[in-house]
């Protein structure tokens, strides 16, 4: 597919999805919503694919948000089906990927933007990071997800102030809330970031598509965590991953994955 909003690369095992809207902070507008749907499926769907990093072109914005002047003049019922579709396409789409996606946050990430980035499987940033939810600044409140998954990633009350405030936390205090792992110096930031994706790439992707969907169960109330745990783990042991990684082991050599 031909992509205007978002430039993909490639090296070995490791996809890098770079959103490139940067005269406009990588603001996230219908069009690359779409893109990037189209591209976390074409990575999933890629066998020599296995590891993703999202992250923002330029220093400045990993993204700052959802594109403003394309929603200043909806309605209740526009609202919520924008918000219906790309937590649908994008947010949950990415959250649920069989394969890991970590978000390279190199600026400023707000509103839809750190919603982008919490919908990725963990997070790093660069030292010049900035998150935030400023929405109710505009008269509305988060709607890709992040009045969920906020409070589950650094708990209630801060996530309270934080939407409350509409504040913005610096990438240190971002990591003293456990919002991001990592910080490390902007031009640190791709290369660290595909240093761990290269260790994940050692491990077993059917293993690995198993643990997102386990870890994932348990936040969500419709289904007992436990349970998935255990069909996952299961669901393993019929995998070759299985068979390789235990020969491996027994036969002391590094399993061929
Ligand atoms: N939607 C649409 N356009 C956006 C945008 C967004 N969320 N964030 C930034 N832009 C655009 C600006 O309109 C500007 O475009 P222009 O040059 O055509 O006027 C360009 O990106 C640069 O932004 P600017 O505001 O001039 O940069 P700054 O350094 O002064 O401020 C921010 C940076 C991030 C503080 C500021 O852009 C901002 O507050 N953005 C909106 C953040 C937000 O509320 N996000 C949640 C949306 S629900």
């Amino acid at each position: 597919m031909n992509y205007q909003n978002i430039l993909i690369t490639q090296e070995g095992a490791i996809a890098t999805i770079t959103i490139n809207r940067p005269a406009k902070l990588n603001a996230l507008n219908k069009a690359t919503i779409e893109e990037l749907h189209q591209a976390f499926k074409f990575a999933d769907e890629d066998k020599s694919i296995r590891v993703i990093i999202l992250t923002g072109s330029e220093t400045k914005a990993f993204v700052a948000g959802a594109d403003i002047s394309e929603f200043a003049d909806f309605d209740s019922k526009k609202g919520g089906e924008l918000a219906q579709k790309g937590q649908d396409i994008l947010f949950d789409f990415v959250e649920n990927l069989s394969k890991p996606v970590i978000a390279a946050i190199n600026g400023f990430a707000l509103g839809g933007g750190l919603e982008l980035a919490m919908s990725a499987h963990f997070r790093a940033a660069s030292i010049n990071a900035k998150m935030g939810l400023p929405e109710v600044s505009l008269g509305v409140i988060p709607g890709y997800g992040g009045t969920q998954r906020l409070p589950k990633l650094i708990g209630k009350g801060k996530a309270m102030e934080m939407i409350m405030t509409a504040g913005m936390l610096t990438a240190e205090e971002a990591l003293n809330y456990k919002l991001v792992n990592y910080v490390v110096e902007q031009e640190e930031l791709l290369p660290f970031c595909a240093k761990l994706a290269a260790k994940i790439t050692n491990n077993s992707s059917t293993a690995i598509a198993s643990a997102i969907k386990a870890v994932n169960a348990g936040f969500n109330n419709e289904v007992n965590g436990f349970e998935t745990e255990i069909q996952e783990f299961g669901n393993c042991f019929g995998t070759a991953d299985f068979k390789e990684g235990t020969t491996a082991f027994l036969e002391k050599r590094k399993p061929n994955f």
